[in-house]
């Protein structure tokens, strides 16, 4: 056939590997790699000077790239978002102002809802700009502009490598965004795409983690909760883990900002209960070494994912801690999501779960 899982006991796992090269296909399909420069592959209908505020619509796991973007934004551009799930803004009957950008983040393309949330937004007069995997789906038909995620066909049902790729787009839009608003000198604009030319090797690099990964995973598959916390970008990232391991292990789980671990989550921390910590070595780390010891005071099994300098710094006693490369702090979710993907998928392994077509899922929802 034309997909097949290669060497892959799962087409999770393939394509989970294959995520440096499809990342970086859709890295070059949007910077110019020769001068290190965001060069968008379509020309913008709208001006980003005249935009006031961005709504991104999705569902599943693209509703959390849309959360990691709103970070991106609101900082390079100082452009506020609005992130929904599409079930949600499509009956809300949320106010756009006219010539406002609405963004629609699908792998699929046809996803009842979203498309639904698109032609709503269109109605209201918005600009639309669909972040697809699938070029010639519904979604980006209907949509004034189409950005392209070259991800390849995805196969497992749990989406993986469509979620890189539709962060590497999305990095790459807010930081025009940053450029056309003034918000980012050109220094800035060749730091940050610095970062993410480094983003492939570094997702190869986090991928040498698997075999400590999936060790840990007999321990996690042995627990009935996992929380996930985080905070800043690692935020939606800690909520992107809790949906995977949910949707292919049956385990349940639960992404925290960290900072809200106090207000109730807490409650639940005893001996039994994992914790994976999401905090790479960025200016909100301190904070979340904080929240870690709450959760070790309680006799939490902290699973730490950070970087060595993190790793040092934690002066806190974790179960495993999962060292990765060191690398620009803004970026840094596309790169933890590889352990944090690999986390579910070894753990649905062990507890013998159908990982690529889960019970009760489907890979396109077409229906309400
Ligand atoms: C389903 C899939 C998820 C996916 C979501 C959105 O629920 O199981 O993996 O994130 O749909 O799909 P889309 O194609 O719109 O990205």
């Amino acid at each position: 056939s034309l997909v097949d899982k290669a060497n892959y006991r799962h087409f999770m796992a393939k394509e989970i590997h294959e995520q440096p090269e499809v990342v970086g296909h859709t890295l070059a399909r949007y910077v110019d790699m020769a001068t290190e420069r965001v060069a968008l592959p379509v020309k913008l209908p709208f001006d980003f000077n005249t935009i006031q505020r961005v709504n991104i619509t999705a569902c599943g796991t693209a509703s959390y790239a849309g959360f990691v973007a709103k970070y991106w934004f609101e900082r390079f551009a100082r452009l506020p978002v609005e992130v929904d799930v599409a079930s949600e803004f499509r009956y809300r009957e949320a106010p756009l102002r006219k010539g406002d950008l609405a963004i629609f983040i699908s792998q699929s393309g046809e996803t009842a809802d979203t498309l639904a949330a698109l032609r709503y937004a269109k109605a209201e007069g918005a600009h639309t700009v669909a972040v697809v995997n699938v070029p010639t789906s519904t979604i980006a038909r209907e949509s004034e502009t189409v950005l392209q995620t070259l991800a390849g066909p995805e196969i497992g049902v749990a989406s993986t490598k469509a979620f890189t790729c539709q962060l590497m787009v999305l990095a790459n839009l807010a930081i025009a965004a940053g450029k056309a608003r003034g918000e980012l000198s050109d220094e800035d604009e060749a730091k940050l795409v610095h970062g993410l030319v480094e983003v492939p090797r570094l997702m190869a690099d986090a991928l040498t983690t698997e075999l400590q990964i999936e060790k840990l995973a007999h321990r996690i598959a042995k627990s009935s909760d996992v929380l996930y916390l985080g905070r800043g970008t690692s935020f939606p990232l800690a909520l992107e883990g809790a949906l995977k391991l949910k949707e292919i292990s049956y385990i349940h789980a639960e992404g925290y900002a960290a900072g809200e671990l106090k207000h109730g989550p807490i409650a639940l921390i005893d001996e039994t209960m994992p914790v994976v910590v999401i905090a790479p070595h960025d200016r909100v780390f301190e904070k979340t070494v904080s929240n870690m010891q709450e959760v070790a005071a309680r006799g939490g099994n902290i699973i730490l994912m950070t970087d060595a300098k993190g790793a040092e710094e934690a002066t806190v006693e974790s179960l495993v801690t999962i060292v990765m490369p060191d690398m620009s702090a803004a970026f840094t979710p596309m790169v933890y999501a590889v352990p944090v993907q690999l986390l579910a998928y070894h753990t649905a392994v062990v507890m013998g779960t159908d990982v690529d077509q889960p019970r009760n899922l489907a890979k396109s929802v077409t229906v309400e």
